[in-house]
């Protein structure tokens, strides 16, 4: 039995207090809550009879924690994750595991010193039934070669309202960026675990019909060896598309929403080539036999009613019971890859200009602090006419 703490009790948060409350993470307890904001943590400990910090430093000095769950504002990531390390105590950070990947990549460096230690990310897009399919799929080889690939995710609108409800939600200071860092995390990180980290990326971020100072519309070209990716997203669109599609020498897979198709050629497209005797190709030799999934009714039913989140919590607790690190679904050197492609997307947006990876991460560090100081200066216009 393992004894958690979750750190930062707010939406997701207190969704993984309660999980393990429940009982949904197999062979876990949860022994205290941690939140700075104190009628949050008073309500939440008064309801679920827990022990509530809101100094984490002081709770992780007095309790017996096996591992920490950190569900706080993005900003704050990896200070948490370092303090956890420094008493040699297991952790699970939320998406995205920092802002920059520069920081990111100091607590990969002290993990490293601490092998013992297991550092884990919520990238729970990846216990995605489909996605597991089309990494089985592409991984063996079946659909051969990458030709071309298409994601557009439109799918995650946020209204106005949405964006005036957070004091820290999209905004370079609060959260350090916008559509990309929130929403786009997931597939960003489900893109690379499929078909690897771009060479480049050239992007054009924009604000659409929203007042915000991040992005909430994003057109990028990432480029690979052989083929080119385009991946489209934004928050303001109804209705909304979510649509990966990959392209292969043997055939092609469609993963739309709750439903994959895949399609295997009978023969690859370079033997179809060699073998045409017209401009089309033979009608015949252009056969494909079509598979259809689903993502499952039980699965569905367990994500609406946990969240997907709880299949990475057991996941987290697995690893630690048993101690082998190679089953997690996702680590912090996994994170800072989906990490590595958001900020070369930024980066490429503020210098409208090909980003090369690995990029210049000082460089991001301070672009990024020149959007901070622009949104503040915003800010306090704003502040001042409102204030007249
Ligand atoms: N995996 C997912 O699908 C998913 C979905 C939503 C949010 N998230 C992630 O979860 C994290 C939290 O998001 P949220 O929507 O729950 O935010 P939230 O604002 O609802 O909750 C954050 C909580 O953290 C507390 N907090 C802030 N700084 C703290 C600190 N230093 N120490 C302790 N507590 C602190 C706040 O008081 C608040 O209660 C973010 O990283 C977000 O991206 C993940």
């Amino acid at each position: 039995m393992k004894s958690l703490a979750v750190i930062g009790i707010g939406r997701m948060g207190g969704r993984h207090a309660r999980n393990i409350l429940k009982g949904v993470v197999k062979n876990a307890r949860l022994v205290a809550v941690c939140d700075t904001d104190k009628s949050v943590l008073d309500g939440f400990c008064q309801k679920y009879q827990v022990k509530g910090y809101e100094n984490r430093k002081e709770m992780l000095e007095k309790e017996k924690i096996d591992g920490v769950i950190i569900a706080t504002p993005h900003y704050s990531h990896v200070e948490i994750a370092k303090d956890c390390l420094d008493k040699d105590i297991d952790f699970l950070i939320e998406k995205p595991v920092s802002v920059t990947t520069k920081e990111a990549r100091e607590l990969a460096k002290l993990l490293k010193e601490k092998p013992q230690i297991t550092g884990a990310m919520m990238l729970n897009q990846r216990t995605n039934r489909m996605y597991r399919m089309a990494k089985k799929l592409i991984d063996s080889g079946k659909i051969g070669t990458i030709r071309r690939v298409n994601f557009i995710v439109t799918d995650w609108y946020r209204s106005q309202f949405y964006y005036n409800m957070g004091g820290w939600r999209a905004s370079w200071s609060g959260e350090g960026g916008g559509t990309l860092i929130n929403q786009c995390v997931h597939q960003l990180d489900i893109l690379q675990w499929l078909i690897g980290l771009p060479k480049n990326i050239y992007a054009v971020c924009k604000t659409v019909k929203r007042d915000i100072t991040t992005e909430n519309d994003v057109t990028a070209i990432f480029g690979y060896d052989d083929f080119e990716c385009v991946f489209t997203a934004s928050t303001h669109e109804i209705p909304g598309t979510n649509r990966l599609e990959i392209a292969g020498d043997n055939g092609k897979i469609v993963i739309e929403k709750f439903k994959m198709r895949y399609y295997l050629n009978k023969y690859s497209e370079p033997v179809v080539n060699q073998r045409a005797k017209r401009d089309y190709g033979n009608k015949k030799d252009k056969k494909t036999q079509v598979y259809s999934y689903g993502y499952g009714l039980t699965r569905l039913l367990y994500d609406a009613i946990y969240g997907q989140q709880a299949r990475v919590l057991n996941n987290f607790v697995e690893v630690l019971e048993s101690k082998d690190k190679s089953k997690l679904i996702a680590d912090i050197e996994e994170g800072i890859k989906g990490l590595t492609i958001i900020n070369a997307i930024n980066l490429s947006a503020w210098q409208n200009k090909s980003i090369d990876i690995p990029f210049d991460e000082n460089e991001y560090e301070k672009q990024l602090e020149i959007k901070i100081q622009e949104e503040q200066k915003i800010k306090k216009e704003k502040a001042d006419i409102a204030g007249k």
